[in-house]
């Protein structure tokens, strides 16, 4: 029998990132999940770490301003939101001071210039895709820091025809003959469905045709793959039916995107993020422009367009022969692509001498070499920091301080409404 933890009164100060509550006991930092700023509420200690506990709520003595009824039936369940028991304006408030936060404490920064908050247009059926996982019969996400699934019927954050797509996808393993491990969907801004269906261990041949599966799931199934889980954690694609790639219109631009490259899961937010970016590179005229973990060239092809030359590096096969073709069909013949690690790329970036560079990398951000060889480019004037970790987006912007480039201000861009993620554009200027 699992042993009681000891039990207090707490109240929550603050979210942090990572989506808990900070509330402290005699100076002692306690994090919670599932509580918002104002709460009071008695605690059981579940770990003891050094210089902290976490900690779950037994019982609220107060509940905070902040709450609102979550519209999901599987929230607190399921793994795939964080808060949705708070409402949208307060999320994206906290999500600012999260961010100005970081930029305090590990950016080194004292005040943070946030100049725009950008919050999605809607906080629901925002996501363009999902990865679904399945376990015995089930489909659904994992509950929190479990690999146990939670068997639902809808997702409110996926993007209206698929938000309910579960059932028939359990229609569909039916006639699968082996139970994969995941599905991922996508469907674009016009409706056109991708679907992989990803095995992890050995699996029997599968006979179903595209027309099957369009039947079955009642969409726009355009093309559907088979795919095994690589050494490396990513799906290796087995075998595709039908098409392999639809396309995104955004604004005057048209993107095609395969189904094994990237991109951005906010169709609302898509939008404002190349604004925000390309402005940048319109508002002071700039020669050269690089374009860093350039995906399928979302951001390389408007920016192009304001510049005399551009390049992108990306390291995905699939997303650089997406963004080759993109800057065709959007008319740009400024602008030239490379399938490198930025890491390996770094002379190349170099012998361009870009006066403007743009960065979206993961969430482990840049490397200290990235961040170094970056600052020494001679005619660099200006960085557009693309992020999706507050954490490393700070840990790097002191990084850049280091070597003379400055954060001059920072926007802020919903794109994961309901959960704890941070979206950020940062803009840094070489000082010396
Ligand atoms: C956050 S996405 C950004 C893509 C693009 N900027 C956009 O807005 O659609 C990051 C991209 O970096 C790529 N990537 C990941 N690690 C990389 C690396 N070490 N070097 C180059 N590209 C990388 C991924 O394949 C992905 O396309």
């Amino acid at each position: 029998m699992k042993q009681k933890g000891k039990q207090f009164k707490i109240k929550i100060e603050k979210l942090v990132y990572g989506g808990k509550g900070l509330g402290r006991l005699n100076g002692r930092a306690v994090f919670v999940p599932q509580v918002a700023p104002g709460d009071v509420v008695i605690v059981e200690e579940t770990s003891r770490k050094s210089g902290y506990s976490e900690a779950e709520v037994v019982r609220y003595l107060e509940r905070s301003k902040y709450r609102t009824t979550p519209r999901c039936p599987y929230f607190g369940r399921c793994g795939g939101c964080d808060w949705q028991h708070i409402d949208y304006e307060s999320q994206v408030r906290f999500k600012r001071d999260i961010l100005e936060e970081n930029l305090q404490k590990i950016g080194k920064i004292k005040r943070p210039n946030i100049e725009e908050v950008i919050p999605s247009s809607s906080p629901w059926y925002y996501r363009n895709r999902a990865q679904l996982k399945v376990r015995n019969g089930k489909v659904g996400f994992f509950a929190k820091g479990s690999h146990n699934v939670v068997d639902i019927d809808r997702c409110y954050l996926l993007k209206e025809d698929i938000h309910d797509i579960m059932p028939k996808l359990k229609e569909l393993l039916k006639e699968l003959p082996s139970e994969p491990s995941d599905f991922h969907i996508y469907s674009s801004s016009k409706g056109e469905v991708l679907l992989k269906i990803v095995y992890s261990g050995r699996f029997k041949r599968i006979n179903l045709t595209l027309e099957r599966v369009r039947e079955i799931l009642n969409l726009n199934v355009v093309g559907f793959g088979i795919y095994k889980t690589g050494g490396d954690g990513y799906p290796e694609r087995i075998k595709f039916f039908g098409r392999d790639f639809t396309y995104e219109v955004i604004d005057k631009f048209k993107f095609r995107v395969s189904a094994d490259s990237f991109f951005q899961v906010n169709r609302f937010q898509v939008g404002n993020l190349i604004n925000r970016v390309s402005r940048a590179a319109m508002e002071q005229q700039y020669m050269l422009a690089g374009d860093l973990y350039c995906g399928v060239g979302t951001l390389t092809i408007p920016v192009g367009r304001y510049v005399h030359r551009a390049f992108g590096v990306e390291a995905s096969f699939s997303a650089v022969s997406d963004a080759l073709y993109n800057k065709d069909i959007n008319g740009l013949r400024n602008i030239t692509f490379y399938c490198r690690q930025t890491e390996e790329a770094l002379s190349i970036v170099k012998d361009y001498n870009p006066d403007l560079v743009i960065v979206d990398p993961p969430r482990s951000g840049l490397n200290q070499r990235v961040v170094r060889e970056l600052s020494q480019i001679p005619r660099l004037r200006k960085i557009v920091y693309v992020s999706c970790n507050p954490s490393t987006l700070a840990r790097d912007i002191a990084l850049f301080h280091q070597f003379g480039i400055d954060m001059e201000k920072v926007k802020l861009i919903d794109m994961f409404p309901q959960t704890y993620h941070i979206e950020a554009i940062a803009y840094l200027r070489k000082v010396k």
